[in-house]
């Protein structure tokens, strides 16, 4: 059995930078066509000069595959002109709470002083995507954040805003609330609780941020994605760590997914009879929500079993030495 997914993207990847850039950019680039990266680099993407060498070390770094990387610039309070020379450059602002996760210590502490930087992004149509956590009880930090992207949607209607990588159903319920408002999901969120990060043994490969919920939530965005909702699109959230960083004390937020995303999800959209729906997961509504353009670069996989590496380089992925049940045939 086959199946062909054309222009897949990713709508949220970690790239890094030096070394893990050059590791983990390929494993994207193979078969993804495009994606969109984040900018919480050791210091965070907040100027255009700093962006243009981000893109170009990309490319570098992808070089010889076909693949878009959309940058996106680290949320501060920038200025008309400071937006006007990098709107072209960019997909989108990304605003993170400050200390929400992995370098976000420059993120936003009071939304009230960002609504000058919000109105000027409305009116230049620059997207807002949101890290969206408050600093409350873990298990209720997207909950409790849903109020903030309620005003954010009501207060700027003609701004875009992306909810990323959503956990819980309130997030799922919410997307039918505003029209510009969409959201990505992540591959580990589609499939874990927290019963299988802290539930038994603990497993520190899929621990992330958000952390993974309750089963009612990931049945909420399990059945979004498989129907293909329309305003939810794949972001893997791929978030390599090095090993050290994630076996001990204090380990850092991330699962790294990008080399087995593709064939996950196949997997998963045919054991629940929604193969037909991929497609608008991984790339159709990407393409009508950030008007992105299609790419020829088309993805065949095969029903036959993918072993999983224990390590890429230093980081380890989600499945590690486990079997997946579809590989990769060809990417043309
Ligand atoms: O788990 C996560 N890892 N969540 C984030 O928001 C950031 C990411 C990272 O950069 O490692
Ligand atoms: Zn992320």
């Amino acid at each position: 059995m086959k199946h062909t997914i054309y222009s897949p993207f990713d709508m949220h990847i970690h790239f890094r930078q030096e070394e893990m850039l050059r590791l983990i950019a390929p494993l994207s680039a193979k078969t993804f066509a495009g994606g969109v990266i984040m900018p919480n680099l050791i210091p965070p993407i907040d100027n255009a000069e700093h962006l243009l060498q981000y893109q170009s070390e990309i490319y570098e770094a992808v070089n010889g595959y076909d693949f878009t990387p959309f940058m996106t610039l680290f949320f501060r309070s920038y200025s008309e002109r400071e937006l006007l020379e990098i709107k072209d450059k960019i997909i989108g602002i990304k605003l993170y709470p400050a200390g929400a996760t992995t370098n976000s210590d420059a993120g936003v502490k009071e939304m009230s002083k960002a609504e000058g930087t919000f109105a000027l992004m409305e009116e230049m149509g620059i997207r807002l995507l949101v890290h969206g956590e408050t600093h409350g009880f873990v298990m209720d930090r997207e909950k409790e954040f849903i109020s903030i992207y309620d005003y954010l949607a009501k207060k700027f209607p003609r701004l875009h805003i992306v909810m990323e990588h959503i956990t819980t159903k309130e997030a799922v319920d919410f997307l039918d609330r505003y029209e510009n408002v969409t959201a990505t999901v992540t591959l580990q969120h589609l499939l874990i609780t927290l019963d299988d990060v802290i539930g038994g043994y603990m497993n520190p490969h899929l621990f992330c941020k958000p952390i993974a919920k309750r089963y009612e939530d990931r049945e909420a965005l399990l059945e979004a994605a498989l129907k293909a909702h329309p305003k939810l699109c794949f972001g893997s959230d791929s978030a390599p760590h090095p090993i050290h960083k994630k076996e001990c004390c204090g380990c850092a937020a991330g699962v790294f997914t990008a080399p087995i995303a593709l064939q996950v999800l196949t997997d998963l959209f045919e054991k629940n009879n929604s193969l037909e729906n991929l497609q608008n997961f991984v790339s159709d509504n990407a393409i009508k929500n950030y008007s992105l353009t299609k790419s020829n670069k088309n993805v065949t996989l095969v029903k036959e079993p993918f072993k999983v590496p224990s390590q890429y380089g230093n980081v380890v992925p989600m499945y590690a030495d486990g079997e997946l049940n579809w590989s990769i045939l060809s990417v043309q």
